[in-house]
């Protein structure tokens, strides 16, 4: 774990315009920088970027953070990798404490196993384009499939010769341990004798997020009945299969701007596929997909589209494991290529244009594709047929998200036409599943309860939900703006005596928070402004913008003015013309609170109202109607003060 030092020292020498102007182009507007929004299409520029505040925030699709927030939406980034990049860009030591001693040893293995696989790029690079062997067998093979040089060089392909050992005797020679070597699945030792594991073969470099070599995949290139078509590198500390999908790390910007994800088998449908244009794919190497792969997948899009060879195998394997995928609200689609081709092939044969049409035009739904192979398969068979009633239901009701639910009833409609079963009863069916689901997960979440509470808050940090939007509803405005009022003017003297803080905490006493303020994260800023200033802190809205929990930098952010903030020279020119936010703040702060205490008294009073409605007891009525009337002259004492001042 990074130590809170070191956190410190890297927040301390953020500067968020070079951090985001990194990324995209940026101009001085007054105070702030506007560029394009590179979270969503945009031709005219309503990104701003804050320097004194250290935030941004877009006015066209409302994305808004920090600069750590910046990196983990940009790069996709995990919180502890964005402070790494951070730590890296700005030549921060890096001290990681309580790390265990086996953490740090396998640290050092996966470094190690790095090196010697950037070491071996770089040989079958070599060995490809510079050998005569590599040029003759290897080079040539790859053009004849119609591999041209600026593609095998993106992907760094390469080639290892038939000779027993000469990838090993270099690597040897460049003092690379031979435990390592066989750690990389490069070098075999075999009776005493190392020798290289993958000749006479094709290697295709499989990268990481970043880029860098996790390990390879080998294609044999000389048809052998006796030797495996692909090789691929063991799992190790780096290469862990069900992690990795191959091309992902050319394919994530193509993914985010298509938000859509291809997903083919091989290695050269991804490169063929790219050579073409379409670049937004990656490859499973044919086997089902996992969890985290998903979870990979996700992070960039929601729009999945499977594109498998029509007769193969793989269709069944890629199709088990997707009811995950529709818990995880994705939208899976699939397209079978025709005539025994591959993406490969198939893009080879009638060109890009046509391929992306015809992708578009067959795009199946996966759940009503899976139900039609398993009738197919079911045949007449009564047994299996509710079998795969049963399944399908189960599988419907994996789609139990609220947002999903026009989509659920979709599904339960086409699928008992399909099945020819009454609707209802799928329905019932469905909802069987769904609340088998919810008593499982009951049990779960009281078991992990214990485990979160003691969890660290850098977890919770990386496992926050960041969507801002999420946190509010439409009545809470005001309730934001009491909370940026307080956190723009708390220092501000009120008076003689107070700060407007203490005037606040004064007027909203702690245990009528929750009767004025509705948003419980909102309430936590208050109480945590109010732990900070009683503790002699001064705070402002910048403690809150690196505060180790996610939700509420973010949810601070999200409230943040930005058009408060006026250039220096426009208010030189127009000193003492125009009020600003600033200069009337008073106003404001009166103003944000007393409406709050306005809006507490309109529901006591249709509270009030609804148990006059409900009262038949002469008496209790009357105490209703005197507590009626007592409201009412609250109200309108509170709408005279407000209407005295400038109400926003
Ligand atoms: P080409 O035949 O050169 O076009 O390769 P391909 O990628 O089209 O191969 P294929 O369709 O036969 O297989 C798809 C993917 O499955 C490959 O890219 C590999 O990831 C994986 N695969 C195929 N054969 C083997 C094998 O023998 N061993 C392993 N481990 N993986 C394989
Ligand atoms: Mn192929």
């Amino acid at each position: 774990m990074i130590s809170q030092e070191s956190i410190q020292q890297i927040q301390s020498r953020i500067d968020i315009v070079e951090i985001v102007g990194s990324f995209i182009k940026l101009k001085k507007r007054g105070a702030n920088y506007l560029g394009l929004c590179p979270f969503h299409n945009e031709k005219t520029p309503s990104f701003t970027v804050s320097p004194s505040k250290e935030i941004y925030k877009c006015f066209g699709c409302g994305k808004s953070g920090n600069s750590i927030s910046f990196l983990m939406e940009a790069e996709k980034y995990s919180y502890v990798e964005a402070l790494r990049w951070l730590a890296a860009k700005y030549n921060v030591e890096i001290e990681e404490s309580e790390t265990s001693p086996e953490f740090k040893q396998q640290q050092q293995v996966a470094d190690s196993l790095y090196i010697i696989n950037n070491f071996a790029q770089k040989y079958f690079t070599d060995a490809l384009l510079n050998s005569e062997e590599g040029q003759d067998i290897a080079l040539s093979y790859l053009k004849e499939r119609g591999f041209r040089e600026e593609i095998i060089n993106k992907f760094q392909l390469g080639y290892n010769s038939e000779a027993r050992d000469g990838f090993t005797k270099a690597a040897l020679a460049s003092q690379y341990s031979l435990e390592y070597l066989q750690k990389t699945g490069l070098v075999n030792v075999r009776e005493g004798h190392a020798y290289d594991n993958y000749r006479g073969r094709i290697i295709f470099p499989i990268h990481n997020q970043s880029g860098k070599v996790l390990g390879f995949g080998a294609r044999i290139i000389k048809k052998n009945d006796k030797a495996p078509k692909y090789i691929n590198t063991p799992e190790n500390e780096i290469y862990v299969k069900s992690k990795i999908l191959y091309g992902s790390y050319f394919a994530r910007q193509a993914i985010d701007k298509a938000d859509e994800c291809l997903l083919v088998e091989g290695y050269t449908d991804v490169v063929s596929l790219h050579q073409a244009g379409v670049e937004n794919v990656v490859a499973s190497g044919g086997t089902s997909l996992t969890p985290d792969q998903l979870r990979l997948i996700k992070k960039y899009t929601n729009n999945l589209t499977i594109i498998y060879d029509g007769d193969g195998a793989g269709i069944k394997a890629a199709l088990r494991g997707l009811d995950l995928a529709l818990e995880e609200s994705l939208n899976v689609k699939l397209v079978l290529i025709p005539d025994g081709e591959d993406p490969d092939s198939y893009v080879n044969k009638v060109g890009t244009a046509q391929f992306i049409n015809f992708v578009n035009e067959n795009k199946k739904d996966f759940i009503l594709f899976q139900l039609g192979i398993a009738l197919k398969d079911a045949g007449n068979d009564s047994t299996k047929k509710s079998v795969v009633v049963n399944q399908i239901a189960e599988t419907i009701s994996k789609i139990n998200k609220t947002e999903d639910f026009t989509k659920q009833q979709d599904y339960i409609k086409q699928c008992s036409e399909i099945l020819k079963i009454e609707e209802s009863g799928l329905h019932a069916l469905v909802n069987k599943f769904i609340r088998e689901k919810v008593n499982k997960e009951e049990t779960r979440v009281n078991r992990d309860q214990r485990f979160a509470e003691e969890s660290s808050s850098v977890e919770q940090y990386n496992e926050a939900d960041t969507d801002v939007k999420a946190l509010f509803n439409k009545d809470e405005i005001h309730e934001q703006a009491m909370i940026r009022s307080l956190l723009e003017f708390g220092l501000k003297n009120w008076n003689e005596k107070l700060k407007v803080a203490e005037y606040i905490f004064k007027e909203i006493e702690e245990n009528q928070l929750e009767e004025l303020i509705d948003n419980k994260e909102l309430i936590r800023v208050m109480q945590t402004y109010k732990a900070w200033f009683d503790a002699g802190i001064e705070p402002t809205a910048k403690n809150f913008l690196y505060h180790e929990d996610q939700k509420m930098s973010s949810l601070v952010v999200s409230i943040m003015d930005f058009n408060y903030e006026i250039s220096p020279k426009w208010k030189e020119h127009f000193e003492g013309f125009i009020a600003t936010r600033e200069d009337l703040f008073a106003e404001e702060v009166f103003s944000t609170l007393n409406y709050l205490k306005l809006r507490k008294i309109k529901r006591l009073m249709d509270e009030n109202q609804r148990d006059l409605e409900k009262s038949t007891v002469a008496e209790d009525q009357m105490i209703l109607v005197q507590t009626h009337q007592h409201l009412k002259q609250m109200e309108i004492e509170l709408t005279k003060q407000l209407g005295t001042v400038i109400f926003r």
